[in-house]
């Protein structure tokens, strides 16, 4: 699938957007805006339309209409286009009313796990039923938000680096990915204004502990330089964790608060393996520490 959209970006015209480049200081006074149309409802489905701002001349995003997973909404799918690096994301509009409707950012976590996952087993619009089959999700988070599922970092789901997967170019950090997912929001909100200025979640679930503060973190530092240069800036209004991991070496701890005592529910493990367990976590600490320091 990746290859294939790929080759059809090549091969086909599509609306090609400025690649002027802004100076910061002012000194570019005439941004020439991408042509894209600003209307979803616009967007083709066998083509890629490519939008760009003066604002960040590394990003570009490529998007199209899409039939995937849902049939009762309009679905969308492209990349986050950084020079090299391609992230791929799926947007879905909310069956209840996409012109009122929150829109939410979800990650999986992993590091390494496609957002797929969610999508086709957690809370898209459709369920994986087995390989070749999915069925409609009642409960699928888009039935009262719009929604991107974005595979991220580069390497991940159909997420791809030019030149091949050669370390250099695929491995990138989650600071990167904040700075990307960031621009990427900061077009979209600009460039689709019907979701100008509308409530924005980003969410995620694992190692999504690590990366949604970040990119969150990102979102807010590039909404100052947004409003320098008269862009509306993005209305982050929550993030959302679930099952999360922050810091290791402070959640390792709680595996035994949780199976030795009643931090939760009623202890569930053996007195004898929760002794066990008290000293494999205190050894464990400390064997930790002494690497971290090192
Ligand atoms: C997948 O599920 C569909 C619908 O339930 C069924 O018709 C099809 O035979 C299944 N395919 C496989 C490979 O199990």
């Amino acid at each position: 699938m990746r290859v294939l959209a790929v080759l059809a970006f090549a091969a086909l015209p599509y609306a090609v957007s400025s690649k002027s480049t802004f100076d910061a200081s002012g000194a570019q006074s005439v941004h020439s805006l991408s042509n894209a149309p600003d209307d979803l409802e616009l967007l083709i489905t066998d083509t890629f339309t490519v939008l760009s701002h003066p604002a960040f001349p590394r990003h570009s995003v490529r998007v199209k209409k899409s039939n995937f997973c849902d049939g009762t909404v309009a679905a969308y799918t492209g990349y986050i286009d950084v020079e090299a690096r391609h992230l791929f994301f799926y947007f879905f509009e909310s069956r209840r009313s996409p012109d009122d409707d929150d829109v939410i950012f979800w990650t999986n976590g992993g590091p390494g796990g496609s957002s797929a996952i969610g999508l086709l087993m957690e809370l898209g619009p459709c369920n994986a039923v087995n390989s070749t089959n999915t069925e409609f999700n009642p409960y699928g988070w888009n039935d009262k938000a719009n929604i991107f599922f974005v595979d991220q970092p580069v390497g991940v789901g159909f997420s791809y680096a030019d030149f091949g997967p050669v370390p250099s170019n695929t491995q990138s950090t989650t600071e990167e990915a904040a700075v990307d997912i960031a621009a990427f929001a900061a077009i979209f909100f600009e460039h689709f204004k019907k979701f100008t200025g509308r409530p924005f979640h980003m969410a995620g679930e694992s190692f999504g502990g690590r990366y949604v503060p970040l990119f969150a973190a990102a979102v807010l530092d590039q909404n100052a330089r947004l409003v320098e240069y008269g862009i509306p800036p993005v209305n982050l209004a929550s993030v959302m964790i679930g099952n999360g991991l922050t810091n290791y070496l402070d959640m390792l701890q709680s595996y035994y608060d949780i199976m030795c005592t009643p931090a939760s529910l009623p202890p569930v493990e053996t007195i004898s393996a929760c002794v066990r367990m008290k000293q494999a976590v205190r050894q464990s600490l400390t064997t930790l520490w002494k690497l971290r320091s090192t």
